[in-house]
């Protein structure tokens, strides 16, 4: 079996798990913090704010955003469930904008185009790391009185034209799952650099507690809830392996980016299947290895299911690329405009094994049985 991702770890991970068990320290603490500074530093933003998921993350965004029951929230539809589950935690309605023909993000102009006069924010997403247009996007934001929060789930170390992702954001939020460049097993951050958003999204992740919990338990301060909230924390075993993760982020996003350009060597000729293109002026992470199945007679998403039938047989831990919210049955039933380059996205993308260790020998199995796929599927 090669499957789809390989965590990296080494001795330094297992040591910084140990050495945390023997502190007696486990919950969000000492550890937690350094995993925040190492963070902030590497997304280019002044605060990052460790959390239980991604998905916590997001929520806790939209929150912070005050976004209320009521409110519209501009997502893709064309993306992992949670970014279009979070909108639906804080009670507001999400609203789907198609994503570019050539890109799976959305574009200022499919925002605008699906804007309402309830908008209060937009979540646009770095789909595979792939960064979207932060600067247009911020800009249409800030005209039209809404707030950008950035789904960068998948997104750690990708630079959108020399920037680093979190660089001025109100919102930016990662996710550490291990289908990520780096993880600490579940885990998520969200980075900003307004001071009052982090104050305040520490109190969220904490029960609206008015300190720190390692204040509370040593120091013999007394607490106060200020508001009603949520237990989100991450805890100090993971963020110690969060810390490991990171000092290796370059090595890794290198060798992703290596991988990436041999799997586009060895599908050169084979002009059924095309993968995605960054923009030029972009430093992709390569999250994720994904191409298009280019479709066939019928069904474009049949196509490219009956070659994942046949990868998967075979051993390869393939997947389908990017799903559609509106396509899952949580989502269907939602109005909403037509969603075109979102369907072909959904129907056409393949997500083929990519990690650090992936040998040579099995980078050239995945790319035969790829091919032979392909032939046997008209
Ligand atoms: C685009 C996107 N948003 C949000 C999430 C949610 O992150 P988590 O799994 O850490 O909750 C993920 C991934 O898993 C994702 O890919």
């Amino acid at each position: 079996m090669i499957p789809i991702i390989q965590p990296v770890f080494g001795p330094e991970e297992l040591a910084a798990v140990a050495a945390v068990l023997k502190s007696g320290w486990v919950v969000q603490g000492p550890r937690v913090e350094a995993f925040e500074n190492d963070l902030a530093a590497i997304g280019g933003a002044d605060h990052a704010v460790a959390v239980s998921s991604g998905t916590a993350g997001l929520h806790l965004a939209l929150i912070a955003a005050n976004v209320r029951a009521g409110d519209d929230v501009i997502v893709p539809s064309l993306s992992f469930i949670a970014t279009t589950n979070a909108v639906w935690m804080v009670g507001a309605n999400p609203v789907f904008a198609d994503v570019a023909p050539d890109l799976p993000n959305i574009t200022p102009d499919s925002v605008d185009r699906v804007w309402t006069p309830q908008t209060r924010a937009v979540i646009a997403v770095h789909q595979l790391g792939v960064p979207f247009d932060r600067q247009e996007m911020r800009r249409l934001c800030h005209d039209r009185g809404a707030v950008l929060i950035e789904d960068a789930a998948c997104a750690l170390g990708s630079l959108h034209k020399g920037e680093a992702i979190a660089q001025d954001a109100e919102f930016s939020v990662f996710s550490f799952h291990p289908r990520k460049v780096i993880t600490t097993g579940e885990g998520g951050a969200i980075l900003t650099n307004n001071p009052e958003h982090a104050e305040r999204l520490r109190r969220l992740r904490q029960h609206g507690m008015s300190i720190a919990a390692d204040q509370r338990h040593q120091g013999g301060k007394r607490e106060q809830y200020l508001e009603p909230a949520w237990n989100f924390r991450m805890t100090d075993l993971q963020a110690a392996v969060g810390v490991e993760q990171l000092r290796r982020l370059g090595e890794i996003i290198e060798r992703r980016r290596l991988l990436a350009a041999r799997y586009e060597v060895l599908l050169a000729k084979c002009y059924e299947v095309a993968p995605l293109q960054p923009r030029a002026d972009d430093h992709w992470n390569v999250q994720t290895f994904c191409v298009c199945v280019a479709p066939g007679q019928g069904d474009p998403a049949t196509r490219r299911d009956e070659v994942l039938r046949r990868l998967n047989d075979q051993g390869i831990g393939a997947r389908r690329g990017i799903l559609a919210a509106h396509l899952e049955p949580a989502w269907h039933d939602l109005l909403r405009d037509p969603l075109p380059y979102t369907e072909a996205w959904a129907a056409q993308s393949l997500a083929l094994p990519l990690y650090h260790n992936l040998s040579d020998d099995e980078q050239q199995q995945v790319v035969d049985a790829l091919v032979e796929a392909l032939g046997h599927v008209p």
